[in-house]
């Protein structure tokens, strides 16, 4: 018999993700001495600014680290408000902001401040894992309509239509993209608010986080096309990737302010308030830097492309070049084979066959809802990541891929 209260029906029925197993066994590796290497995870490959640093310093020193208001810091709030307001064209004020302990929990308290149980949501796959773990959490319903490689895995019109229903709650967007990288276009998105104008019970939950990593400098909003929608959206955003910030914990939801006090109240009852250092860190990164990580998306597209060039070269894997973040997600399905004795029976089993083999840790894309396909982060430092790719190539080239047509340089970036 287990002691103590056991765990809430729904935690227990979330599915066990895959990329724990991949992880676990990285560590084991690591843990015996083997070099393995990680295309693993979303850190960014640069660091913090240094106002940011030096701010966070003085602060400690000063002694000044106390609670905050519950909803953040006024001066933040107002820094945040001015830049998504000018950005996105919108009359914000602070008080339509509310500072988070990272993107992470703007988005749970969103959820959880408005789904029920039997309420439906719509997460586009592939998707940031989160996502669907908090509206079943929640009680809720995904449902992920599945972006096809020839769309840039984005979500149409058409597909959000057939998804919508009168029990959807939410929609998730998500521009740039973990883990496609893929941009939404203006014309796009003027699409999909076409259709949410006649359902004007949905939500959105636009997750800008990556927008300061778009590779041509900028990535068009919901909001920028369709400002009529202003009243049912939340944008999501924060320090942790454009800033390299993600250890300072500071994200927001910016929008009307019936939601943004729903979210402050949820925030308020899982953390208070939101870190007093890391406020202090954003306030001094947003004040010293309009455009944050200019020279990073420079490197990041010319290292997208040496990635992609290399891999279409050696390898089965099919890609859809990203245009923005740090992900490529590569078509694994050359090396996938139920049938075929010994060969990896799905992605997961994949990623264990490449850590195991080629001593790189990647991420299955199940995980994201895209089964068949891995996500290879390759924004860290360049040499880790030119080895780490070589020795996917070597590994991959050893295993027996089916007959798949090779992916030439055509559809890669130059
Ligand atoms: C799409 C997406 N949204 C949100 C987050 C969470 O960011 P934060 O560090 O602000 O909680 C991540 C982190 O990887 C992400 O990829």
């Amino acid at each position: 018999m287990s002691v103590g209260p056991p765990l809430h029906p729904r935690l227990s029925a979330l599915r066990a993700p895959a990329f724990l197993e991949v992880t676990r066994r990285a560590a084991e590796l690591r843990a015996a001495g083997r070099p393995v290497l990680s295309l693993a995870f979303g850190e960014p490959g640069f660091d913090p600014p240094a106002a940011a640093r030096d701010a966070a310093v003085r602060l400690i020193q000063q002694g000044d680290v106390r609670y905050t208001s519950m909803d953040g810091l006024e001066p933040l709030r107002t820094a945040i408000a001015e830049r998504i307001g000018a950005r996105r064209r919108l009359p914000l004020g602070p008080e339509n902001v509310v500072v988070c302990v990272g993107a992470t929990q703007a988005i749970s308290s969103a959820v959880r401040a408005t789904v029920k149980s039997g309420d439906e949501v719509v997460v586009p796959a592939p998707y940031w894992p989160p996502y669907v773990d908090v509206v079943g959490l929640a009680g809720g319903r995904p449902v992920c309509p599945r972006g096809r490689p020839e769309h840039g895995f984005k979500l149409t019109a058409e597909r959000l239509r057939r998804s919508l229903s009168a029990r959807t709650r939410w929609l998730f967007l998500n521009s740039p993209n973990n883990p496609s990288g893929a941009v939404y276009s203006a014309a796009e998105l003027s699409a999909l608010a076409e259709v949410l104008r006649d359902f004007p019970w949905v939500g959105v939950i636009s997750d800008e986080i990556y927008e300061d990593l778009a590779f041509q400098g900028w990535a068009p909003s919901l909001l920028d096309v369709a400002p009529d929608l202003a009243d049912r959206t939340l944008i999501v955003g924060g320090m942790s990737k454009g800033f390299a910030m993600t250890g300072f914990r500071i994200g927001w939801a910016v929008g009307p302010k019936r939601l943004v006090r729903a979210v402050t109240w949820l925030q308020a009852l899982s953390t208070f308030t939101p870190p007093a250092v890391g406020q202090a860190a954003a306030l001094a990164a947003l004040t010293a830097c309009e455009q944050p990580a200019v020279a990073e998306r420079a490197r990041l597209r010319e290292r997208c492309a040496v990635v992609v060039r290399r891999l279409l070269a050696g390898t089965a894997l099919r890609i859809t070049p990203p245009e923005g973040a740090f992900y490529l997600l590569c078509d694994a399905r050359a090396y996938i084979d139920g049938a075929r004795a010994g060969a990896p029976s799905d992605d997961t089993a994949l990623a264990l066959a490449l850590l195991e083999r080629a001593e790189v840790a990647t991420m299955p894309g199940g995980a994201f809802g895209l089964d068949g396909y891995l996500r290879l982060a390759f924004g860290g430092p360049d040499a880790e990541v030119d080895e780490a790719v070589e020795r996917l190539v070597a590994a991959l080239a050893a295993m027996a891929s089916r007959a798949y047509p090779r992916q030439t340089f055509a559809s890669a970036p130059t």
